[in-house]
């Protein structure tokens, strides 16, 4: 009887547009659930439109056009939300798809819905659980409330399905009916149910708490309907339950941001998320190391070896697992995992599940407390145990100038072993600092700096302790243009039980990852300069960088590439005087030399002094050639001009303080400090440069005038009619300072004491000029033809000077009184490298004048000879009226006296003889 009321009904609820039915009084009555037989119920629709606290439900299911699939369904529980539960989602949430959809009304939530509210259909469609289905003729199965554990169903709801477009074939089934599709595998999303103290519950979670209660309105011929008074929530993405897990914080708070991306968009996830406490286990290092904000690549591999994709029937939900069950599935590292179920408990790979089951729109999660994979795969690399040290400025640094492959030992630096001056980030002063704009090979290149400086804390070779040697130059793996490519080299210095990298200690003990050992330095280190700045940087050098700038060698230094500068410190020029002063003079013929000599400091190879054996010779840019090579067994290095007249000078070593006079690394090679200047064989410095420089001008007219500017110039002096052979002979001392004639001056060479300007303020030159006799005189008394040089003494005199020296002159050719004498004034000097000065010096004088004072010498580049600087002009003596005439004068008076005296004794012998004699005189009678 009751059959015979249902078909016509059902039909006419499948063509009637069922507003109407709604709005109708209830054609029948409803079998409620308090088991009072009313009249048969016929449909869920049916009873909904009866139920006086579903109207909003029945108004929403019209307009999101879920009536017909109602209509159709054989066997269904209807989790139905009530009027409460739909006002509680409107005024819950902010937007108001529920609200507009409700009253039609488009309250801003962004463009016009679609004509069938895909998303709320979707929502309420969470709300339906498909029943088996069943014969008319039997009874209908009802949905099952276990009471111990919760039991899961599919609904009909398909998560991150893509609205169906109308296509022009018919879509396969009804078209009422959701098809199959979406983010779970293609599966429907699941909900469960359980019956807690004789309440029916669903949205429980995975151990049966919390959830919605249900209670059942009634029961229809194709299914059941249950109110409740809460809309169920819909499973978010497992990115949103992640993030609101408190077990997952640890990991979802430094789990890289795009690896959190992936939650949400990956599809068919299975996830077994390490908790917290998986983590704890991990020591503080290694931890320390993933929290650093640098460990993707890690983080990624714990990831992987904790999800995965398309397990067993496409997601790994494991409620369903009865005792002994398992399921096995891939990892996304390619691992295999098998879960399975034994007793209560379920494991993956043998690691209890912590939680499980926890539903999300596009797989489920499940959580462990133990990793999933080895932890050694975490294994500290040195990048790794930098971070963790806290180096990551460091670390960042390194990764910024592309340099990583030394730290993770990839790439061109795997099975290298290196050693690495690193930097605490507290110690790192200015990490992220732009280098220095004044990089002149690299103007705006700040990458490359960075680079370059980054390189430059990368040593090849563990290089311990007991490796170093104090004074070494270790490559480092910086390679400069400047160097042609070769590794710059870093300076170890071993102060006591310290350690030194450059300018920077050591702190601590080194410590040994892997491949390389790592150092902890006080600071940064900053690549070596070019030469130039690191020469300019030196105020004892400032001679020979302000020349270098005079003559443009600046630009060719920092263009040549492999120079090793061999730079003479200031004492250096002064210690050469006179030569000095003629390469500083600034005049044209002047910087000539200077620009030659500038060029002979610079080798145009990299020399380091650990390479340095027995003397080799080097090619300077100036084309000549420099010596440099061990003096005997100690630590000294002498440096010459190969060939010429000058000692050997030497490189500057100085220990004791940071900024040692060797070795000095440069961008383009090595900077050496050394105590002389080296002039090149190509500069000819003759007596009148010399002079030039000293700015004895009033000199050069006169020597000029007289006839000696061959001297000046460094040539032999101009045959004369009676040629002298070479040697010439000495002089006697019995000359006759009354021959007029000039004799031939010797070809030697010849050291010219040399009148400043102002010793001749007092002369009358033109006196002087006017008289070619006292000129030649005066200009011979200062010229000392050197035959035997004195051996080279760096900074000497060109003439060895000691007391009571007395030289013979060019006027002692003609004159016995040409000689000059020296004599030392104050002090002896003490070191004969010096100048003379104030207080330690020498006078000489001839025999007429006062003493004149020896200011500064030079000796000639040429085989001896030099000028020596005085302050008094040399006056000839002039021999006085006495002793001129006085010699013969007194030898004829005393002859005369002498003849008298013989004649005056012999007439008196003879007068006195002659009476005794015979010879009488007769008396009285005159004679
Ligand atoms: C419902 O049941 C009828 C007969 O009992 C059957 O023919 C029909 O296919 C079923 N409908 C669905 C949607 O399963
Ligand atoms: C998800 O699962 C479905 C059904 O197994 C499959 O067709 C689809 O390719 C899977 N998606 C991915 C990304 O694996
Ligand atoms: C790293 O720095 C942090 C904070 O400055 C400090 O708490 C920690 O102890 C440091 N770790 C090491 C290994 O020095
Ligand atoms: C980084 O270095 C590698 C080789 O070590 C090179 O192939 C790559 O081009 C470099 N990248 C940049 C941005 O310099
Ligand atoms: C690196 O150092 C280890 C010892 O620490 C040594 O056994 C190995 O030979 C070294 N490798 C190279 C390439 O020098
Ligand atoms: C340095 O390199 C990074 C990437 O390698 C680049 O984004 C940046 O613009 C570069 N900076 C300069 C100053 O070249």
């Amino acid at each position: 009887m009751r059959l015979s009321f249902v078909l016509p009904l059902s039909l006419l609820s499948i063509v009637c547009a069922t507003p109407v039915f709604t709005h109708q009084e209830p054609l029948l009555d409803v079998a409620f659930n308090d088991g009072s037989m009313q009249q048969a119920p016929i449909t869920i629709i049916d009873i909904l439109s009866q139920s006086p606290d579903h109207q909003l439900l029945m108004r929403i299911l019209q307009r999101t056009k879920l009536i017909p699939l109602l209509n159709i369904l054989n066997n269904t529980a209807f989790f139905a939300p009530n009027d409460e539960a739909i006002q509680k989602q409107i005024n819950g949430s902010s937007l108001s798809l529920w609200d507009e959809t409700l009253w039609e009304t488009n309250q801003g939530s962004g463009g016009r819905p679609d004509n069938i509210q895909y998303e709320l259909r979707q929502h309420l469609l969470y709300h339906l659980i498909p029943l088996p289905e069943y014969n008319i003729s039997q009874p209908r199965p009802p949905l099952k409330f276990p009471s111990s554990r919760p039991k899961a169903y599919f609904t009909m709801h398909y998560p991150g399905k893509p609205i169906q477009g109308p296509s022009p074939s018919p879509p396969p089934g009804s078209p009422w009916m959701p098809a199959p599709g979406g983010t779970l595998a293609k599966m429907a999303q699941k909900l469960r149910v359980i019956q807690k103290d004789g309440v029916s519950m669903t949205s429980v979670d995975w151990k049966g708490e919390g959830g919605v209660s249900l209670s059942l309105i009634a029961e229809g011929t194709n299914g059941e309907v249950w109110s409740s008074n809460q809309v169920l929530p819909l499973p978010p993405n497992l990115g949103v339950i992640a993030a609101s897990r408190p077990s997952l914080q640890y990991l979802t708070s430094n789990l890289p941001d795009s690896l959190i991306q992936s939650f949400s968009t990956t599809v068919n996830s299975t996830l077994f998320l390490p908790t917290s406490s998986a983590f704890s286990a991990l020591t503080e290092l290694e931890r320390g190391w993933l929290q650093s904000g640098v460990a993707d690549e890690d983080w990624a591999l714990i990831l992987d070896a904790h999800r995965g994709q398309n397990v067993g029937p496409g997601v790994g939900w494991v409620g369903g697992l009865k005792d002994g069950e398992s399921i096995s599935g891939k990892a996304a590292d390619n691992s295999d995992f098998i879960i399975t179920r034994e007793g209560d408990q379920v494991n993956v790979n043998g690691v209890p599940l912590d939680e499980r089951d926890i539903y999300a729109s596009n797989g489920v999660l499940h959580t462990v407390s133990t990793f999933l994979f080895p932890v050694e795969r975490l294994a500290l690399t040195p990048e790794k145990t930098l971070v963790a040290l806290n180096a990551t400025a460091f670390v960042r640094m390194l990764h910024r100038a592309n340099l990583t492959h030394y730290i993770n030992g990839s790439g061109a630096s795997a099975g290298q072993n290196y050693t690495i001056l690193a930097m605490r980030d507290d110690d790192i002063a200015r990490p992220e600092d732009d280098p220095d704009e004044d990089d002149p090979d690299a103007p705006g290149n700040q990458n490359r700096t960075l680079a370059k400086r980054a390189a430059y804390h990368i040593l090849s070779g563990k290089l311990r302790r007991d490796d170093l040697k104090d004074g070494m130059l270790v490559r480092t793996e910086l390679r400069e243009e400047g160097l042609s490519g070769n590794r710059q080299r870093l300076k170890v210095s071993l102060p006591g039980v310290g350690l030194t990298w450059g300018d920077a200690r050591v702190i601590g003990e080194p410590i040994e990852t892997s491949n390389v050992l790592i150092y902890f330095i006080s600071h940064l280190l900053e690549p070596p300069p070019s030469s130039l700045q690191l020469a300019t940087s030196r105020p004892h050098l400032s001679t020979f960088t302000t020349s270098l700038y005079s003559t443009k060698s600046d630009e060719t230094l920092a263009r040549t590439a492999s120079t090793t500068l061999l730079a003479p410190v200031n004492d250096a020029w002064e210690n050469t005087g006179l030569v000095g002063d003629w390469l500083l003079s600034g005049t044209k013929p002047a910087r000539d030399d200077l620009l030659k000599t500038v060029h002979g400091h610079i080798l145009a190879d990299v020399l380091y002094t650990t390479d340095i054996k027995s003397e080799k010779p080097h090619q300077t840019l100036e084309g000549g050639l420099v010596g440099v090579g061990r003096l005997g067994k100690g630590n000294s290095i002498g440096v010459r001009v190969p060939d010429s007249n000058e000692e050997e000078g030497r490189m500057i070593l100085r220990e004791d303080s940071q900024n040692v006079g060797r070795d000095g690394l440069s961008r383009t090679g090595v900077v050496h400090e050394i105590d002389t200047l080296l002039v090149p064989k190509s500069v000819d410095v003759t007596l009148g440069k010399m002079a030039k420089g000293a700015r004895a001008e009033v000199m050069i007219r006169l020597m000029a005038k007289a006839g000696f500017s061959w001297a000046l110039d460094g040539v032999s002096p101009p045959l004369e009619n009676t040629s002298l052979p070479f040697p010439f002979p000495s002089w006697t001392d019995d000359d006759d300072d009354d021959d007029e004639e000039p004799a031939q001056p010797p070809d030697v060479p010849y050291t010219l004491l040399l009148p400043t300007d102002s010793a001749f303020s007092s002369y009358n030159l033109s006196v002087l000029q006017s008289s070619p006799r006292a000129l030649r005189r005066l200009v011979q008394q200062h010229l000392i033809p050197t035959i035997n040089p004195p051996p080279s003494v760096l900074g000497g005199p060109p003439i060895a000077l000691s007391d009571n020296a007395q030289y013979r002159t060019l006027l002692s050719n003609s004159f016995k009184y040409g000689s000059v004498w020296f004599e030392s004034s104050g002090k002896t000097p003490s070191s004969r490298r010096t100048q003379p000065t104030k207080e330690s010096g020498w006078v000489v004088r001839t025999r007429a004048n006062k003493p004149a004072r020896v200011l500064r010498w030079g000796r000639t580049s040429a085989a001896g000879g030099g000028v020596i600087l005085i302050d008094r002009v040399m006056d000839p003596y002039e021999l006085t009226w006495w002793e001129r005439f006085g010699p013969p004068v007194v030898l004829g008076s005393v002859a005369g006296v002498l003849i008298l005296l013989f004649w005056g004794g012999i007439t008196f012998w003879w007068r006195r003889s002659g009476k005794s004699i015979g010879y009488e005189v007769l008396e009285g009678e005159e004679d």
